[in-house]
């Protein structure tokens, strides 16, 4: 069977002013009129048309911050997606220890199990696909293989991690070796791969078998592993809770899986896929997937463009105006404004830096 992993500790500070440190993106509807955790839950639910047994999706395995619990739990009921459990984080350790929560609190119940991770805040828009893809990525699994899902790179993003595809896997159609994992190169880099034409993009999605995972964190990460293994010793499970031992877990090295596992593992498989697929980082991104008027304007709430082109608008409870001006982001909040230009939304963040030095 296949657990979904939903890794949901992220703070998404591009999003500013919407995303914010008690309510980040994952638990916003941005993309649909449902959350971006409803959304992903949804997708790998029993009810999504998802693949049938023996590959069918158990309910989900949920790791948020431990402030986020009520927001997460709550969320999951009302789609009708309760999880199986929900791993509450003092503080986050990045990825790799997320992931070494998940594989630690499957293990003892279902040691074969495949741990489907997926990050709560990207968007897809062929759940079909998808499922397709994970059932391509389910017979390498079964062989042993940490798969991850190749997308086809269309820009040299830099965020992103890339792999060089391999030869094609004996036990799965569609599935290849890794032969190389780069996580984030530099820009001269990540132009020479997009010329090259034989990298994909990582897309931050997994599928892992529990047992193969916990031997590659003991192999390349054996502290994040051990801070693990105390945390949730340490810990308690409360209903659908686990609470970790917050001093045991602060001990666990602040490493995402892509750097401590995925570039050095020889076991890694790469199912290329065209399933849609968004990383909703910044608000380029939510302009990029957004339906768009004539004009190319994306506009989300009570708002009024004259001769605006190109540009992301989003006004929750004030009506807002603009008025001949092109690819720009306007989103205005309650308590706050913010007008960028669209190519530089990835630097919203520093505003969030800054605001969060002041105190
Ligand atoms: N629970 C939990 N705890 N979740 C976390 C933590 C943590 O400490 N840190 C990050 N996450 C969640 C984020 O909310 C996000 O959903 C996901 O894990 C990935 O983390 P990011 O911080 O967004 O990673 P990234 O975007 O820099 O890079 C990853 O994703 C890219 C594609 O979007 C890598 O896997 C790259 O290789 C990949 O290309
Ligand atoms: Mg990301």
């Amino acid at each position: 069977k296949i657990i979904p992993v939903l890794l949901s500790g992220g703070t998404g500070s591009r999003l500013w002013p919407l995303s914010r440190e008690l309510y980040p993106k994952q638990f916003l509807p941005l993309c649909s009129e449902r959350t971006m955790l409803q959304d992903t839950a949804l997708r790998v639910s029993a009810r999504s048309g998802a693949p049938q047994a023996p590959l069918a999706f158990t309910q989900p395995l949920v790791i948020c911050n431990q402030e986020h619990r009520f927001l997460a739990a709550e969320q999951l009921r009302q789609s009708r997606c309760d999880a199986r459990g929900i791993i509450l984080e003092p503080a986050g350790r990045n990825t790799a220890a997320a992931c070494a929560l998940a594989a630690l609190a499957v293990e003892a119940d279902d040691p074969d199990a495949l741990l489907l991770v997926l990050p709560a805040d990207h968007e897809i828009r062929d759940a079909d696909a998808f499922h397709r893809a994970v059932t391509i990525a389910a017979a390498g699994a079964a062989a042993g293989r940490l798969v991850t899902f190749g997308i086809a790179p269309t820009k040299p993003e830099t965020g992103y991690g890339y792999i060089r595809r391999g030869h094609s896997l004996d036990e799965a159609d569609g599935a290849f070796t890794v032969a190389a994992f780069v996580e984030k190169p530099s820009l001269e880099v990540a132009e020479r791969y997009l010329a090259d034409g034989s990298y994909l993009w990582n897309s931050g999605m997994f599928l892992f078998p529990v047992g193969r995972l916990l031997v590659e964190l003991e192999r390349h990460a054996p502290a994040v592993l051990a801070a693990c293994r105390a945390a949730l010793a340490g810990g308690a499970r409360d209903l659908d809770f686990f609470r970790l031992d917050a001093e045991a877990f602060a001990k666990a090295p602040a490493i995402s899986i892509d750097y401590a596992v995925m570039e050095h593992t020889d076991r890694a498989a790469v199912v290329p896929c065209e399933i849609g697929w968004t990383d909703v980082g910044a608000w380029s991104a939510l302009w990029d997937v957004g339906s768009k008027d004539t004009a190319g304007n994306v506009v989300i709430g009570d708002v009024l463009l004259e001769g605006a082109r190109d540009c992301y608008v989003r006004s929750d409870n004030h009506l807002t105006a603009v008025v001949g001006v092109e690819n720009a982001v306007v989103v205005v909040v309650d308590d706050a404004v913010l007008v960028a230009d669209r190519a530089q939304a990835q630097d919203v963040k520093r505003i969030v830096d800054r605001l969060k030095a002041d105190g």
